[in-house]
């Protein structure tokens, strides 16, 4: 069997990694950083540390923090020309996966003649990149480690920049960073890597062995911690797993994608701006279901990464997996209907149109999904 794989060339996972922030850039050779945030990490100051971090390094740094969630594509295009009025030679994206992919944008785009529009789809970054340092503040996207920019158009549509240049040179993880993260944003984001994890491994076309190592790893760890990092969100033990999971997770689907959940979670996102996370919660147990008689071999070898390993049945595992996820998103405190985050429900079939949409991700589903198949799944779970 073929296969490739790439990932984040340099990963560094302690608490308080981020102080260390003046040594990554002097190794990269960054004499004047940007640090691309969004307004929930500044109003809370969760970047003053890095800032001072970066004052001892004598690292001077200009700061960009109107990020917005789900980042529109006129944010980015502000965002690149702020930073060409800069002379900066690095950048460094600090928080969820909103900010990850504006700074991976910014640093591709800041130097280049290429603007956002020419750079849509896979392999159409014809240019390098500044330094890329990604400090994630999320246990959720893995942006850390992919080679993806997900950018919300004028016409709603959520779409991929997908290039081997956006994959950054350090992941910082930090897991102290995450202590504060609120539950229900811990929560959706935890469901999304885990998600991450379970698309990855049930993959059509790249799945492969490092992907499914790092695919069961990363279930294994946030099973045990999710809970934990929800309800008692200043356990260091129980961030460090969430976080750890999610950059697994991530470097799992950078080499093996993503399918249904995240194909039928991208209106709900583009459309209404349910956090990512949550929608692919709400979608998940139904699609996890539709695709249960073409991935039940999965489905079970992954039920015994998040459970005591046991004799049952393969298609009972494949059922029990399905069935921790359905009680997992309320155990939570998600929200798990569409009706309760507002979805007009004379809205499904317009949803099911745009769905079917999103190729790119529909064809690695373990079952071929119509826009029939699609608008049932969103009328189950509305
Ligand atoms: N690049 C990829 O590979 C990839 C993969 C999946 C999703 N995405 C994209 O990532 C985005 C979602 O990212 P996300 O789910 O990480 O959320 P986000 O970046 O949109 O942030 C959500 C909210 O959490 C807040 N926040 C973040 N860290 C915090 C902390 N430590 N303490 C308190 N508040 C904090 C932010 O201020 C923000 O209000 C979407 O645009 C999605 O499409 C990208
Ligand atoms: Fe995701």
């Amino acid at each position: 069997m073929s296969f490739t794989f790439c990932t984040t060339k340099s990963l560094i996972c302690a608490p308080d990694a981020s102080q260390n922030i003046g040594e990554y850039c002097h190794a990269l050779g960054i004499r004047k950083a940007l640090i691309v945030t969004d307004p929930g990490i500044t109003d809370i100051g969760l970047h003053t540390e890095i800032v001072s971090a970066l004052e001892v390094a004598n690292i001077p740094t200009t700061l960009f923090a109107q990020v917005q969630m789900d980042p529109p594509a006129s944010t980015i295009k502000l965002a690149v020309d702020y930073a060409k009025s800069y002379d900066i030679d690095g950048v460094i994206g600090l928080g969820g996966g909103s900010s990850l992919d504006t700074a991976k944008l910014i640093a591709a785009l800041v130097n280049s003649s290429q603007s956002l529009d020419d750079i849509y789809g896979i392999d159409k970054v014809s240019s390098g990149r500044l330094p890329l340092i990604q400090i994630p503040t999320t246990a959720g996207t893995g942006s850390e480690v992919t080679p993806i920019s997900i950018v919300t158009t004028e016409d709603s549509q959520k779409l991929g920049i997908i290039s081997n240049v956006l994959l950054p040179d350090i992941a910082l993880l930090d897991p102290v960073l995450t202590r504060g993260l609120p539950p229900h944003i811990t929560a959706a984001t935890g469901v999304d890597a885990m998600v991450h994890a379970i698309e990855a491994y049930t993959s059509v076309h790249k799945k492969n062995p490092y992907s499914d190592m790092l695919a069961k790893q990363a279930l294994t760890l946030m099973a045990g911690a999710i809970n934990t990092a929800v309800f008692d969100g200043k356990n260091l033990k129980a961030r460090h797993d969430m976080m750890l999971g999610a950059t697994l997770a991530g470097q799992a689907f950078a080499n093996a994608p993503v399918a249904a959940v995240h194909a039928l979670a991208y209106p709900l996102g583009g459309h209404y701006h349910i956090p990512h996370g949550l929608s692919n919660a709400l979608v998940l147990p139904h699609v996890l279901r539709f695709n249960h008689i073409a991935a039940f071999e999965h489905y079970a070898e992954l039920y015994d990464t998040i459970a005591v390993p046991s004799s049952l049945p393969t298609k009972r595992k494949s059922e029990a997996f399905i069935a921790y996820f359905e009680n997992l998103v309320p155990e939570l405190e998600l929200p798990n209907r569409l009706r309760e985050v507002n979805v007009p429900k004379t809205d499904l079939e317009m949803l099911a149109a745009d769905g079917i949409k999103q190729q790119r991700l529909l064809v690695n589903n373990p079952r071929e999904m119509t826009e029939q198949d699609i608008l049932s799944i969103y009328q189950q779970a509305y």
